[in-house]
């Protein structure tokens, strides 16, 4: 069993699409491990996206992750971190239309920036990002 990191962004949370997306990783065969409804200061976006702190989207990033509450959940499944990306879809969501129109960033993302949800793209990211958003009192075994 593998777990990774889900986050519904700002876009997708304001969209009210929160239980939709919670819904078809369920409904994918996903369990929810943990799960929290916050607001990202500044600091901890920046901390959280450090991997692309010389990207030149990254102050965009980190402003876009800070505009408003987000969802973040731990979802456990056989093989989680690759299928839950294949759910999700292309960075941009307006690629995710013309190639996976049953994706979750075909469904309620607008371009690259605002694509709906973030998710671990590899082990050693979910081991970063989990920890980074959840405490081990806040995951269930
Ligand atoms: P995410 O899965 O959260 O991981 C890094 C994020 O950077 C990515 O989704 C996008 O939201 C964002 N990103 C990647 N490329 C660009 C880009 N060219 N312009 C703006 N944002 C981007």
């Amino acid at each position: 069993m593998e777990r990774t990191l889900v986050i519904v962004k700002p876009d997708a949370f304001e969209k009210g699409a929160t239980g939709k997306i919670i819904d078809r990783f369920l409904s994918e065969g996903f369990r929810i491990v943990a799960l929290k409804l916050f607001r990202f200061t500044t600091e901890q976006a920046k901390g959280f996206y450090i991997v692309h702190k010389d990207r030149p989207f990254y102050r965009e990033l980190v402003e876009f992750m800070t505009s408003g509450p987000v969802v973040a959940m731990v979802l456990e499944g056989e093989d989680a971190i690759r299928r839950v990306r294949e759910i999700i879809g292309p960075t941009d969501s307006e690629e995710a239309r013309r190639v996976a129109p049953n994706s979750i960033r075909a469904l309620f993302g607008t371009d690259k920036g605002k694509n709906a949800v973030h998710a671990s793209d590899s082990v050693e990211s979910a081991q970063y990002e989990i920890p980074f958003i959840f405490s081990r009192l806040e995951m269930v075994e």
